[in-house]
């Protein structure tokens, strides 16, 4: 089998499509070399003294795992020096991280969820680092917050590393979504799974059960006639997974289909759903549009809502086009 690497793809792909500029291309190796980082400190575990909890909180509230503080670290400093960002933006961060005047700035900015899944790290469960790649608007002076406000429709790159069994990276530049495997001897990302196509049909959901109580209607009704099986009105039984980590979560349903959802609630409505908009959801949608999928809030498409705020959280329904179909039009009706 002829071995085509992430440098060697990307460079064909500007080539037979216009997609990707080298300071494009720059930035994707360098988040990719910064995920390879983020794996090797994974692997190691208790070895390399990463697991556990820091004394830490952030902006979210939540408290900070070692390899969250690591992970964050790791992307900051692979992408500040390569003149290809004017800003990135992190869950780890409460505001935005202009690039330093002592570097030169680029067209892009870079949003990112270092460490996905951060429950799982001490049980060894697979893990990610997600990324979402914006354009700077034009004539911008000092990066602000506002600057990073835009619909993921403009996201112009996305992606996510998995630290499970294997390292993987799975990027989409607007073309169709594409795997690479971490080589782990050779050290380089090669392509193993070219333009990855979402089965529109899937028995499979993901959703965190134990929150079932506390869900409004239209999910209540969605998910009780999953459960319902053979018997209730789907005719059919369906079956379920949670790895609570959604880039584990997704990577499944990108290679067998299924629908994850992490729906708002009557908890707290204020927090409209767990998950981010700008550096969960969006990269996310981007890549499970790109793959023949489809990514609502329940009632529209995610990548159409317009952010007011950095750590914006969403409802998410994503996956498999026909489900998502259906629990969108629950949601719609009435
Ligand atoms: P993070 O570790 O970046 O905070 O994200 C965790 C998210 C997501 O990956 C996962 O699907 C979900 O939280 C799990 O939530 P529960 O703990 O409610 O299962
Ligand atoms: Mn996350
Ligand atoms: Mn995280």
């Amino acid at each position: 089998m002829k071995r085509i690497s992430l440098t060697q793809y990307l460079v064909e792909e500007q080539r037979q499509h216009n997609t990707i500029p080298a300071e494009l291309r720059l930035l994707i190796e360098v988040v990719a070399r910064a995920c390879k980082t983020i794996s090797h400190s994974v692997g190691k575990g208790a070895l390399g003294e990463v697991l556990g909890t820091a004394e830490t909180e952030n902006i979210q509230g939540e408290v900070q795992k070692k390899l969250d503080i690591i992970s964050n670290e790791i992307l900051l400093e692979a992408n500040e020096w390569g003149g290809h960002l004017a800003a990135m933006a992190s869950e780890e961060m409460e505001s935005i991280h202009p690039i330093p005047n002592r570097y030169p700035k680029g067209e892009y900015m870079l949003l990112f969820d270092p460490l996905d899944g951060s429950s799982n790290i001490d049980v060894n469960v697979s893990i990610g680092t997600i990324f979402s790649v914006l354009k700077a608007p034009e004539g911008m002076g000092q990066p602000t917050e506002a600057d990073f406000m835009q619909a993921g429709t403009k996201q112009v790159a996305a992606g996510y590393a998995v630290y499970g069994p294997q390292t993987m990276l799975v990027l989409t530049t607007g073309n169709g979504v594409n795997c690479f495997t971490l080589d782990r001897e050779m050290g380089s990302w090669v392509l193993t799974q070219r333009d990855i196509q979402i089965p529109a049909k899937t028995k499979e959901f993901a959703i965190n059960m134990s929150n079932q109580r506390h869900w409004h209607a239209p999910v209540q009704r969605y998910i009780g006639e999953l459960l319902a099986g053979d018997t209730g009105p789907r005719g059919t039984n369906f079956n379920m997974r949670w790895i609570a980590s959604m880039v584990a979560d997704v990577h499944r349903i990108l290679n067998r289909g299924g629908i994850f959802m992490y729906p708002a609630d009557t908890r707290d409505t204020s927090m409209p759903g767990k998950l981010r908009l700008m550096y969960e959801a969006n990269p996310m949608a981007f890549i499970v549009e790109q793959a023949g999928g489809a990514a609502t809030d329940g009632k529209q498409r995610i990548m159409d809502i317009q952010p007011h705020k950095l750590h914006q959280r969403v409802p998410v329904f994503l996956g498999s086009l026909d489900e998502v179909a259906v629990v969108t039009g629950y949601h719609n009706e009435g």
